[in-house]
């Protein structure tokens, strides 16, 4: 790999990220000085080959590159479920025989500038010390190819990076099609669809239904602008229309929620809205509607977003009655939770955050402080503890990419296997695997896009539980569902647009 210096002559090519920001920091060596407020913390385990790892383990701060609040436990059980993977494919026999995977993970901190800066830490030279003003620098990090990072905002600017400096990017989460430019980001390939095709799917739902005047909502930032976009666009080629288009801030407050509900309900013939809005935002927007006591109004269909983690909409499951939602198919894997659900403070010690996570779920104290943490509890008796579901994914991101090292191994003679990794080899080869992954079958498109199916889950109220009805299943490869159970859905209130939208709609048609 090269050296960051040559960013420095380089970065012409790096229209889009943040360089110009990051070359103060570079030293005469190239090498990255020391950050104000930005850790050099890493977790390390090293073997013959070395995936970078890169996650968001702080939260975002807007004062710092790095805040001090831990993120929730998820995080780390993806963190853990990456160790648990690599030690699994080091017990193997049968994938990468005589051959250990080692990881360094690295924080991004849940922030842009934090991620590019990560990223320029695997494309410094390992070899230098710098000794030119006496400050230690940010540790250069060497590894054959990175997975992360988690949010696409933070992908794109490693991404970028990375296609300049040649290094194989491999994301277990994001999904933005702004990621599709396999141009631009040629070094980058993901186990996930661009969530083009989930709009592509959340529109074929709408077809199916002949739903042919739709309002749309979508987040604020790339997920939401883009998914909106490329609902927008298939509609259209379609020939449907859109009553109302609403971006949902970060910043709304309870009085925003309640108009964008007076504005859905301001076109009544639009009863059916789509939405690309992050949890938080479906949250609220709920709450509005039952508020205002809407909630036969309007029908529901929308992303991952929604459909994720339906206990979250407790105590508004008369709202939430009838939601059709397309996701990912991602589900916790046993066998690491019953390991991870076992640790304490003791066995999870080699990893330089576990405490700073359990310390903050069980509210106790590493350095007396106040309630010392007791280093023999498991961290599954925490009520904070569920199974993580996206753990699959980053296991998953781990075991392609050993798919594809084990496959470039074969033709490896030299003693210092890393030597025999050819970074446009290794992605080239990481793109042609396929193997039963967890909960899943892997494999990529051609332009590197997790090759995968989507859920249709109908959200419905069944003895006063919130259940999730599978009713559906739509394939990125063949662009359409292999099942659609249509007639299967239920909820509070179906609306079949059967004339066109300039006549009466008939109203109320539930299945
Ligand atoms: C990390 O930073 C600490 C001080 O914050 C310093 O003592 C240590 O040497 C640094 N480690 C590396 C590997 O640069
Ligand atoms: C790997 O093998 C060791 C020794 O048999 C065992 O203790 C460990 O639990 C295994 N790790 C995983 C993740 O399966
Ligand atoms: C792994 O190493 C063992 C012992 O050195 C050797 O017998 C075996 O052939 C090696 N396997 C592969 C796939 O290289
Ligand atoms: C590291 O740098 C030293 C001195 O510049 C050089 O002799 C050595 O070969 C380098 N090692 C590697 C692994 O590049
Ligand atoms: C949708 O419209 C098409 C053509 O107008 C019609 O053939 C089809 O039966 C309609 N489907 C439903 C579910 O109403
Ligand atoms: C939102 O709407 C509800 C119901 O109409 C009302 O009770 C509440 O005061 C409104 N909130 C704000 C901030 O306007
Ligand atoms: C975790 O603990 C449970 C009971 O406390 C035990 O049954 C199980 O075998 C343990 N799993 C592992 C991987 O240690
Ligand atoms: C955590 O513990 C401290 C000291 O025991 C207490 O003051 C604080 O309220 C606790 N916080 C939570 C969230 O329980
Ligand atoms: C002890 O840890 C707490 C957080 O767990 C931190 O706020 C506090 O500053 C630490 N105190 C010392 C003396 O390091
Ligand atoms: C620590 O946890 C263990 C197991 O839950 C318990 O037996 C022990 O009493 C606890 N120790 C302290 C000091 O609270
Ligand atoms: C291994 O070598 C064969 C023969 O040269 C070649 O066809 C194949 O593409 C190589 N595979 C990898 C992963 O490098
Ligand atoms: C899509 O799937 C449906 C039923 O699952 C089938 O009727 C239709 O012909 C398929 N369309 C295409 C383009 O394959």
């Amino acid at each position: 790999m090269e050296s960051a210096r040559a960013i420095v002559t380089q970065h012409g090519l790096c229209v889009h990220c943040l360089l110009g920001l990051i070359l103060p920091l570079l030293s005469q060596a190239g090498e990255i000085l020391p950050v104000q407020g930005l850790p050099n913390t890493t977790f390390s385990i090293s073997g013959d080959l070395n995936i970078g790892v890169v996650m968001s383990l702080h939260s975002y701060d807007k004062r710092s590159l790095c805040g001090d609040v831990i993120r929730e436990l998820g995080a780390l059980q993806r963190l853990e479920s990456i160790v648990f993977a690599v030690e699994e494919i080091n017990n193997r026999s049968d994938l990468l025989p005589n051959v250990t995977l080692g990881f360094t993970v690295l924080d991004d901190c849940y922030n842009d500038l934090t991620a590019l800066v990560r990223a320029l830490q695997f494309v410094q030279k390992s070899n230098e010390t710098d000794v030119s003003d006496g400050q230690s620098s940010l540790p250069a990090v060497s590894a054959v190819a990175v997975v992360g990072a988690e949010g696409s905002p933070r992908t794109l600017q490693m991404a970028d990076v990375f296609s300049v400096f040649r290094v194989p990017l491999l994301s277990y989460a994001s999904s933005s099609s702004q990621l599709d430019d396999k141009i631009k980001f040629s070094y980058f390939s993901r186990i996930v669809p661009s969530d083009n095709m989930q709009a592509r799917a959340i529109v074929d739902i709408l077809l199916a239904f002949n739903w042919t005047y739709v309002s749309i909502l979508y987040a604020d930032g790339s997920y939401g602008t883009e998914g909106f976009r490329a609902i927008q666009d298939h509609l259209e080629r379609n020939g449907y229309c859109v009553a109302i288009t609403h971006m949902l801030k970060n910043t709304f407050q309870e009085r925003q929620y309640n108009e964008t509900i007076h504005k859905l309900l301001s076109k009544p013939q639009a009863r059916v809205v789509v939405l690309f809005t992050t949890q938080a935002q479906a949250l609220e927007l709920f709450s509005a509607v039952n508020r205002m006591g809407v909630h036969d109004k309007f029908t529901w269909v929308g992303g991952d977003s929604i459909g994720m983690n339906p206990h979250i909409f407790a105590g508004l499951e008369h709202i939430v009655n009838g939601v059709i939602s397309v996701n990912f198919i991602s589900a916790p894997v046993e066998r690491f939770e019953d390991h991870f659900s076992n640790m304490t403070l003791k066995t999870g010690s080699r990893n330089p955050w576990f405490g700073e996570f359990f310390a903050d779920i069980f509210n106790c104290s590493l350095n007396g402080s106040f309630k010392a943490c007791n280093d023999t509890v498991k961290i599954g008796t925490s009520r904070e503890y569920k199974p993580e579901s996206t753990a699959s994914q980053s296991m998953n991101a781990i075991y392609a990419l050993a798919h594809a090292l084990d496959e470039v191994m074969k033709n490896c003679s030299q003693p210092a296997v890393a030597d025999c990794v050819e970074p446009s080899v290794l992605r080239d080869t990481l793109r042609k695997v396929s193997f039963q992954g967890e909960g899943l079958a892997i494999s990529f498109d051609n332009h590197g896009n997790g090759q995968t199916s989507y859920d249709v889950r109908n959200m419905v109220v069944e003895n006063e539980v919130l259940v999730q009805n599978m009713v559906g299943n739509w394939d990125t490869a063949t662009g359409n569902f292999s099942y659609f159970n249509k007639v299967s859905i239920n909820g509070n209130c179906f609306y079949f647009n059967k004339v066109s939208i300039y006549g009466n709609l008939p109203y109320f048609n539930k299945v």
